[in-house]
């Protein structure tokens, strides 16, 4: 099929963890081009980042490395493709370095939020799609969160993806693009990221490095397997929106206790050395979101991988491409 009847999507953030694993899926369809864009920052291992590029080398693909912050180059970018669709997966990710590192969240989640919000004002896109973040709860009770529970963020990170939405609302009156903010929960799996648990045990256990563990284990995690996400987007490309602003939460909508993940992983890794630490102030004791609202809307059921299932396959994926982490 020539470029210009396939259907243009781009993707931010395309060469971290979702970004990725979502253009990887889409562009084995004949139906889709995707254009990705990245700053390629070393939050962390910039290897990584690199090799899951490479694993994009496909006529459907297209890689620009331009950071959101550069709102010409974005506004040449929208000038040249004339996207159908939108995902904006760049981002500052992790609750912990916002309080090491808080510039770096106003930067590309709410400056660089706002520069591409601002290119859709000129090009027409039907469809904007971005990511929030579970952690926008808080810690407040009850469970399971439903998209119109209370959020309450307690950190830097949380609250920049809670002005996303919040911004995404009062712009979707001005602007003719359907904006849908995805509340992701824990999103794990191969190719995963080496900051967030599962990849981080795994790696302190091959490198001989300490594991600091927060609270003894004790917080539950609403594990969702990157599979079972990137199908939610892809049926989320296809599927007809009428509302003109929405958020979904993107969740297996059950929590497992951290200490549960742990032991399903010495299964099939050797151990770290555990370092005990206290409770971290910018984490939230439990995630559990519910899932019906998303499940409805698709009109289909989700089959959602288990987390046995799902830490299986992460660990055989880190075992055979460990020296990533050298
Ligand atoms: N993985 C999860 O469990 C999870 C949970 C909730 C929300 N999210 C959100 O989903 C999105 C994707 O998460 P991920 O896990 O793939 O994270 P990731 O860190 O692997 O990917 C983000 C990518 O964005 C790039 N980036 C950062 N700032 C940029 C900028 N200014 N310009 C261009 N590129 C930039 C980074 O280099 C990185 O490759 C993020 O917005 C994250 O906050 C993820």
């Amino acid at each position: 099929m020539a470029i210009k009847n396939k259907k243009k999507i781009l993707i931010t953030g395309v060469a971290g963890f979702i970004g990725f694993s979502l253009a990887r899926s889409l562009i084995k369809s004949k139906n889709y081009y995707v254009v990705g864009i990245d700053n390629l920052n070393t939050y962390y291992t910039k290897k990584l980042k690199v090799k899951r590029l490479d694993l994009l080398k496909n006529k459907n693909f297209k890689f620009y490395k331009i950071d959101l912050l550069e709102k010409d180059k974005i506004h040449n970018l929208f000038k040249k493709h004339k996207f159908n669709t939108v995902f904006n997966f760049a981002a500052q990710a992790g609750v912990r370095y916002s309080f090491k590192n808080p510039k770096s969240y106003t930067d590309a989640n709410i400056i660089g939020f706002i520069n591409l919000i601002e290119t859709l004002k000129t090009f027409k896109v039907d469809k904007f799609f971005f990511a929030s973040s579970s952690s926008i709860y808080g810690d407040s009770k009850p469970f399971p969160k439903k998209e119109n529970s209370e959020v309450n963020p307690i950190n830097l990170y949380s609250l920049s993806k809670l002005s996303n939405e919040q911004f995404a609302q009062s712009m979707s009156k001005l602007i003719n693009t359907k904006m849908i903010g995805l509340r992701f929960f824990t999103i794990y799996g191969p190719w995963g990221r080496p900051d967030m648990m599962i990849l981080k045990y795994l790696i302190s256990a091959y490198k001989s490095l300490s594991f600091p563990l927060f609270n003894n284990g004790n917080h539950f995690r609403d594990f969702t397997y990157i599979d079972d996400a990137v199908q939610i987007c892809h049926s989320l490309i296809k599927i007809k929106i009428k509302k003109k602003f929405d958020i979904f939460n993107i969740c297996s909508s059950k929590p497992v206790l951290i200490t549960r993940v742990l032991k399903e992983i010495n299964k099939y890794s050797k151990k770290p050395l555990i370092k005990k630490k206290a409770r971290d102030k910018a984490d939230v004791y439990k995630t559990y979101g519910d899932n019906k609202k998303i499940l409805n809307f698709l009109k289909y059921k989700v089959e959602f991988t288990n987390h046995n299932q799902g830490v299986k396959k992460t660990c055989e994926w880190f075992l055979k491409n460990k020296k990533i982490f050298n």
